[in-house]
């Protein structure tokens, strides 16, 4: 279903690369490894097991029959899964498909008021929910938000009961406050930090809204959760692949670029953006010493950036892995018709087809890294499809738990994020 080449990084020089005995691990060393993942608590890798969430999820869904447009609302790990989701399961162009079953959503995470404003001249207020999403509910962005929204449907004369449904931490913060005083729907936040939540309540709820197939989502999850827990590292892809970016990151390569060969992947490479830097981007150890470790995630698209990137990373500074993504049936064949058989220059176009030729570019760039000492893996998949992307969300979900162990860092936490919230607070209030 998923599988990882390391060959180039093999092939490059050896001050650039790995060999293959790097990424293997005896049994004891990986259960050790593993004792101490699970002791840090963490539940990202137990709730694809919770398939009730499903049911919960579509229970609540089916009281909004009549809506047409879900607008979320949320930042960071409350909305990059999410946004992740919609452009790698629906159609590319979704939004102006003339024909749409299900509700369209829109993603809101920023606060520049041009997009608050501008999201008003395409939804319909009497037909949408608002999916108000904050683990901690207390994030600026999201509260403002929620007030805006529920200030229009109140001067609408609707309800907001029907029209703004959270989802939040059922223990504590603002969100659950208001949901207990004011009846407004909640759906409990996952017991996993924001940028773990995709495959919680977080992304499945807009998943189900939306008509998505987040049964085989959770089922490619559980599969590959199954392999991070393997004590044989041959089997272990997490293992390998984290093992592949610290080693790699030892020898100076601090950037990883992601880049997916698939225009429905290429949003994954931004939700996969936050979580390597915000799990792994620390000042201080476990234990407290200052280390200030991190790896720097670039986001990239083939065959797009090939014409914009690749020529840095070939002949640029020699700080880089290159994580390519390769999907194995895009779509069905589309030819590319031979119009000009008269000009030689064109021939080589002859009997190609559009699956042929992103696969020979991504084929050829990768080549090209090698020969200049670059080293590139590459992530390949079956097919975009629910089943993958579960597959791939906990590929990496499980290598930055063990990055984590491998820099003796926790990988959970934000403080560096925490604290500019609360300088936000501080400083709106001052003013
Ligand atoms: O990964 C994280 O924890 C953060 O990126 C949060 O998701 C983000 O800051 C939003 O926080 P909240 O969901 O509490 O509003």
């Amino acid at each position: 279903m998923l599988s990882i080449d390391f060959k180039n990084t093999f092939k490059v020089a050896k001050q650039h690369g790995l060999a293959q005995k790097d990424l293997q691990a005896s049994k004891k060393d990986l259960q050790n490894l593993l004792s101490d993942v699970h002791s840090r608590n963490q539940n990202f890798y137990s709730i694809v097991d919770d398939t009730d969430e499903l049911k919960r999820i579509a229970e609540v869904a089916s009281h909004y029959k009549d809506i047409l447009h879900v607008v979320v609302c949320g930042i960071g790990g409350s909305a990059l899964g999410t946004i992740c989701l919609q452009r790698s399961l629906q159609h590319l162009f979704q939004e102006q498909r003339k024909s749409k079953k299900v509700p369209q959503l829109y993603i809101l995470d920023n606060i520049d008021p041009t997009m608050m404003v501008e999201i008003l001249d395409v939804i319909d207020l009497p037909k949408t929910l608002f999916l108000i999403v904050s683990k901690s509910g207390t994030t600026p962005e999201p509260i403002s938000q929620y007030m805006y929204f529920k200030n229009l449907i109140k001067k609408a004369k609707l309800n907001p009961e029907k029209h703004i449904l959270f989802i939040t931490d059922p223990e504590k913060g603002v969100l659950r406050e208001i949901h207990e005083r004011e009846g407004i729907p909640m759906v409990p936040h996952g017991p996993v930090g924001g940028r773990f939540s995709v495959l919680s309540s977080v992304g499945l709820t807009p998943a189900t809204f939306a008509g998505m197939d987040t049964k085989s989502l959770l089922k490619g999850a559980r599969d590959m959760r199954d392999l991070f827990l393997s004590t044989d590292a041959k089997k272990n892809l997490p293992f390998q692949l984290a093992r592949a970016q610290y080693l790699l990151e030892k020898k100076g390569k601090t950037i990883n670029v992601m880049m997916p060969y698939a225009q429905k992947l290429a949003f994954m490479a931004d939700w996969y953006r936050q979580l390597l830097a915000e799990s792994i981007g620390k000042e201080k150890t476990r234990s407290g010493k200052m280390v200030n470790v991190g790896i720097t995630p670039v986001k990239a698209l083939g065959t797009t950036d090939q014409h914009s990137q690749a020529q840095l990373y070939n002949e640029g500074p020699k700080d880089k892995l290159i994580m390519v993504l390769a999907v194995k049936n895009l779509h069905k064949t589309v030819p590319i018709p031979m119009l000009h058989k008269e000009l030689p220059e064109l021939q080589y176009m002859k009997g190609a087809s559009f699956n042929k030729l992103i696969d020979v570019e991504r084929i050829a760039t990768c080549n090209a890294y090698t020969k200049y000492d670059v080293p590139n893996l590459t992530i390949h998949i079956d097919t975009v499809d629910a089943y993958h992307v579960g597959a791939l969300f906990m590929l990496f979900e499980a290598s930055i738990a063990f990055l984590g162990e491998f820099y003796n860092i926790d990988a959970f936490n934000q403080p560096g994020v925490e604290l500019a919230k609360n300088l936000t607070r501080k400083n709106l209030s001052r003013a």
